[in-house]
């Protein structure tokens, strides 16, 4: 029989499905007009523009734990995002993409709601939920650079380019993967069918079954925020194909 995952590879291979599957339809971005891929661009930063609010609130919960561990990641995490939701307002307006004047696309304000509500759980389902979205991170700054990289080119705007592609860069050089191990450290090694793991050193007393569900609810609402995507930029692409 092969080994049961524990409870980081699980969240990790739900996660691996879920963005092998996104990645699909990106892959051929000459497909889509550069309106709609704008229209992508902004929908990201809705995120990037919540999860500061994601980290605080789930630091405050965890901070019911029974060490301080992972409230202390979740700050680190914290501070080292704010600010980063200004500077890619800014990076996208240079390249002619301004999120103010965006028009809401209610799945994406539920979907972030729905997350937001994940964060005031119970600890373990909240330390699911933040690990499952910061593994997530890495694949979304790897589609986001590839998007605006495409962007940048059909507007020939290289050089007002450069701090959009190095917003991105900053996250995939190190940043993303070392919020995604950091959380991670407090889940290796602990299985589902232990219902209460205590604590050791520095990790809390974890309930793996409360993390995988944190995990599993974070991973199906991003797996249903990008069909919602993928459908309504497959909307923008026939509705533009009808006026051209
Ligand atoms: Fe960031
Ligand atoms: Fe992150």
């Amino acid at each position: 029989m092969q080994k049961q995952l524990d409870v980081e590879k699980t969240i990790d291979q739900w996660n691996a499905a879920f963005t092998e599957n996104a990645r699909k339809p990106l892959q051929d971005l000459s497909q889509y007009s550069t309106e709609s891929l704008e229209w992508l661009m902004m929908e990201h930063w809705q995120f990037s523009f919540r999860n500061c609010e994601f980290l605080w609130n789930s630091a405050q919960t965890t901070g019911a734990f029974d060490t301080d561990a992972v409230k202390k990641e979740l700050i680190r995490n914290y501070e080292e995002e704010s600010g980063h939701a200004a500077m890619y307002k800014a990076a996208l307006k240079k390249v002619g993409s301004d999120v103010e004047a965006r028009e809401e696309f209610v799945p994406t304000t539920k979907f972030l709601d729905a997350i937001g509500e994940l964060c005031l759980r119970e600890p373990s389902v909240v330390l699911g939920t933040m690990f499952a979205t910061e593994t997530a991170a890495i694949f979304e700054h790897q589609v986001f650079k590839a998007i605006s990289e495409e962007v940048i080119a059909r507007r020939a705007a290289e050089a007002a380019g450069k701090p959009l592609v190095g917003f991105h860069d900053l996250h995939l050089d190190g940043v993303e993967q070392s919020h995604k191990d950091e959380l991670g450290i407090f889940l290796r090694g602990l299985y589902q069918d232990q219902a209460v793991v205590a604590a050791e050193g520095i990790r809390p007393t974890i309930r793996p079954q409360q993390a995988l569900e944190g995990g599993k609810a974070a991973v199906e609402l991003m797996k249903e925020w990008w069909v919602n995507l993928f459908a309504e930029m497959k909307e923008k692409n026939k509705a533009l194909a009808m006026t051209a």
